[in-house]
């Protein structure tokens, strides 16, 4: 199988590149390198640089790659930006998945992975009871950015039924870790690189509101690292090829929530800081519990994630330190 990698210069997708190759897959990245980063991508690794909005490259890269199934990774993912730039999220993340099934329907390329996300789920009513977070969970985003996941979904599954592409839409829990420094987040926009830059700074990391429901008042995540995310991918992707006509709609996630005071107390342990965080005031539209069950992709995949917080802080550090020899343990 050769697999067209959308966005595979980025930290998710480069790990998903990784994954891929490991398993004796063959990979094709395609990134228009706008937040993606050349060097990612591995010797050997074909690199097609071009937006997904570009339809007639698209297409030729397709051909010229004897392409057999698509990763589409490459989107807008920041949640705060999309409110500001809802036609620019709509345009990049919609019209560009749009134009890609449009090329992979064309191609009769027969299996399509898309990276969606948890922001589907928006507050999830579920997880304000303290439950897990299903794929039956009501989808009701709360960002343009989620939106637009969520209609890429209906747009993915809609292109499956009417040209028998097999499909998985896979959404994302909280991403973290690395599994080399070179392919670490260089984004700091997660809690972990957040925290991170304060401690290099020397001030107190912080916590976005501490009245929450929750058990000690901080908002609670399911953090899941990066290689077990990209492991899911090479499942799915095998299991489309594998068995068309296949749909799929999966949480991946770890099924384990864990708070953001516990995640600074586990962040000081690894690096040795002891810089207690500051309080301040609520994030807009942070929902207090967003924790996955992670019941189906184990039924339906047979897959589980392997690495822990611990693994996922430790890697995404050495990455951190790599970039900025300035950061130093505690
Ligand atoms: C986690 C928790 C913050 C920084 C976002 C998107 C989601 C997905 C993953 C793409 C929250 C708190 C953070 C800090 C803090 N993205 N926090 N201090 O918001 O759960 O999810 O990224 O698909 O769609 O919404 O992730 O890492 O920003 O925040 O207290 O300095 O950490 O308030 O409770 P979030 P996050």
């Amino acid at each position: 199988m050769t697999w067209l990698i959308t966005g595979g210069a980025g930290y998710i997708g480069a790990h998903v590149v990784r994954a891929m190759t490991e398993a004796g897959e063959r990979a094709v990245v395609y990134d228009d390198l706008s937040t993606g980063i050349a060097d990612r991508v591995p010797d050997g690794v074909p690199l097609v640089v071009g937006s997904t909005l570009d339809g007639e490259r698209v297409a030729r890269a397709l051909n010229d790659h004897t392409v057999t199934g698509v990763v589409h990774l490459a989107a807008k993912k920041q949640v705060g930006e999309s409110v500001d730039l809802p036609l620019h999220y709509y345009r990049e993340n919609v019209e560009g998945l749009r134009v890609l099934l449009q090329a992979v329907t064309a191609a009769a390329v027969p299996s399509f992975v898309f990276s969606s996300s948890a922001a589907v789920y928006g507050m999830p009513s579920a997880a304000r009871e303290g439950a897990l977070v299903t794929e039956e969970t009501p989808c009701v985003p709360m960002s343009p950015y989620g939106e637009t996941k969520l209609a890429g979904e209906w747009l993915v599954r809609a292109t499956g039924r009417a040209h028998g592409l097999s499909t998985a839409s896979l959404r994302y829990f909280n991403v973290a870790g690395a599994a080399a420094p070179e392919l670490a987040d260089t984004g700091v926009f997660n809690l972990i690189p957040m925290v991170f830059e304060k401690l290099t700074e020397g001030v107190p990391p912080r916590v976005f509101g501490d009245d929450y429901p929750t058990p000690d008042g901080t908002c609670v995540r399911d953090y899941i690292h990066v290689a077990d995310l990209a492991e899911a991918h090479v499942t799915a992707a095998r299991r489309l090829a594998a068995a068309p006509g296949t749909d799929l709609t999966l949480n991946i996630g770890r099924g384990e929530g864990v708070s953001v005071r516990e995640m600074i107390d586990r962040i000081n342990e690894v690096t040795g800081h002891t810089l207690a965080p500051t309080v301040t005031p609520r994030r807009p539209g942070d929902p207090p519990r967003v924790v996955a069950s992670a019941d189906r992709i184990a039924a339906e995949l047979a897959w589980k994630a392997k690495y822990d917080v611990h693994d996922m802080i430790t890697s995404a550090w050495e990455g951190w330190v790599r970039l900025r020899p300035e950061a130093r343990r505690g």
